[in-house]
């Protein structure tokens, strides 16, 4: 089995080299934080993953996974650099290559020289990125290499899952040898392959993120204009997904979508055009669009309540959505910042995610439980899809809220509980 270093260890870094290690191979995973080495070294995942930590026990009690700080311990046998980084964006939107060109310089530091081993970039990157910035830096140490684009499809939260069981597995490269070796790393996964170039594997990743993000977009439009038109979006949905072409996936509207992925992919893949002489107008709209979507939720609430000065408003779910603790670009924060500049005095409850939150919004007063956000509360929006808030039914809300206005932002609600309630949602 060949040995393999994984440089960063965020989710998908993190999922990557525990698959590897569940295969079988020998995997060294680098990460400059810290911090973030010492927790994986006591077996506590640095990020809210399902079945994250309990891999991590069984990879590090097998030693079949070494976490460090230093690139500089990764094995001489290594075959595979599977960059896993972060690609935030900057200021005007556009890809920060920075951190994948450090990484990649790393890499270029400890690339046994007697094992052409192979550069996959897994991170996100902006078609081009791996042809311009990653490949020069490689080739400038002299060493024989092959180089390859796999991205990761996996969703935050079910990171371990998605990666041990993909839907597809896109593979750039450019030369046939590399091709080869990437074969047999996942001759185990059975599920569909793409074998492509180099800059197609990249641009696969964008476009499937561009459009998950465009569908969300659409059904909060839609649902935006049923309210309008006086019916039911649910009911329309019905009629619209009998049509084999239209697959209900991703038409849940809400409050709109967050995360590290489709707001910053979205940013830079818009940037990328206009670099390119091509500023794409219906991109640019979602964007829009998305930053608006959550005041669809304080107009509900403020149709209830009228004015919202000194009303206590709770939020449920502070992540960007449910099974994370990513706050990163979450609605609860555009809600949180929204509802206290008219007013209110918010409180928030996430199961996981309260620390991270607290870091971004101090002055936001934390619940440690459902019930304790909702004692007093005039007003209740729901903003990430929790099992735990799924099951809250009209009596939760009842006992202890001073007004019993829910806002249902994620769909999870069942309507047919809520009787009593003051319920709305989008749509
Ligand atoms: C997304 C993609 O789904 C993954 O395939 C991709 O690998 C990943 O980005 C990435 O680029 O790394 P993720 O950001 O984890 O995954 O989250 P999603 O589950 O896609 O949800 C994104 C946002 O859209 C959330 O805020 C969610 O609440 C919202 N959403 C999703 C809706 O509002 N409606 C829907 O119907 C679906």
């Amino acid at each position: 089995m060949p040995e393999v270093a994984i440089i960063g260890l965020g989710p998908v870094g993190l999922a990557t080299a525990l698959g590897l290690a569940q295969n079988g191979h020998q995997v060294t995973g680098v990460d400059v934080d810290k911090a973030r080495i010492g927790k994986l070294l006591r077996a506590e995942s640095p990020v809210y993953e399902v079945g994250m930590e309990e891999e991590l026990n069984r990879a590090l009690s097998r030693k079949r996974f070494l976490p460090t700080p230093d690139i500089t311990d990764t094995s001489p046998k290594t075959e595979f650099f599977f960059l896993c980084v972060g690609t935030p964006s900057r200021a005007d939107g556009s890809m920060d290559d920075y951190p994948i060109a450090k990484a990649t310089e790393e890499v270029a530091k400890v690339l046994p020289p007697d094992q052409r081993p192979i550069v996959v970039v897994k991170s996100t990157v902006v078609p081009g990125t791996t042809e311009l910035i990653i490949i020069p830096i490689l080739e400038a140490s002299g060493k024989p290499f092959g180089v390859a684009v796999n991205p990761e499809f996996l969703r935050e939260g079910h990171a371990l899952e998605d990666t041990l069981r993909p839907d597809r597995i896109a593979m750039g490269f450019a030369e046939e040898e590399t091709g080869r070796r990437l074969r047999t790393l996942y001759e185990s996964h059975t599920c569909p392959k793409v074998e492509t170039n180099l800059r197609t594997a990249e641009a696969i990743k964008h476009v499937s993120n561009a459009f998950l993000a465009t569908k969300v977009g659409f059904a909060n439009e839609m649902a935006n204009l049923c309210q309008r038109l006086g019916v039911s979006y649910d009911e329309v949905m019905k009629g619209v997904i009998l049509d084999d072409r239209i697959n209900p996936k991703f038409l849940v509207p809400g409050v709109g979508f967050g995360g590290s992925c489709f707001p910053n992919d979205l940013q830079a893949l818009v940037a990328a055009g206009r670099g390119a002489g091509y500023a794409p107008p219906l991109l640019e709209a979602v964007i829009r669009h998305n930053e608006r979507q959550h005041l669809e939720a304080l107009r509900l609430l403020e149709e209830e309540l009228g004015s919202l000065p000194g009303r206590r408003i709770a939020i449920l779910g502070l992540a960007f959505k449910g099974d994370t603790d990513d706050v990163r670009e979450s609605r609860a924060l555009l809600l949180a910042r929204d509802l206290q500049d008219r007013g209110a005095n918010v409180v928030g409850f996430d199961p996981v995610a309260s620390r991270k939150f607290r870091q971004l919004m101090p002055d936001v007063h934390l619940a440690g439980s459902v019930a304790e956000a909702l004692a007093g509360a005039e007003g209740c929006i729901v903003q990430a899809e929790w099992q735990e808030f799924q099951e809250l039914g009209a009596e939760d809300f009842l006992k202890s809220m001073r007004t019993p206005v829910v806002v249902d932002g994620r769909r999870i609600l069942d309507p047919e509980r809520m009787e009593g309630v003051r319920f709305r949602r989008i749509g």
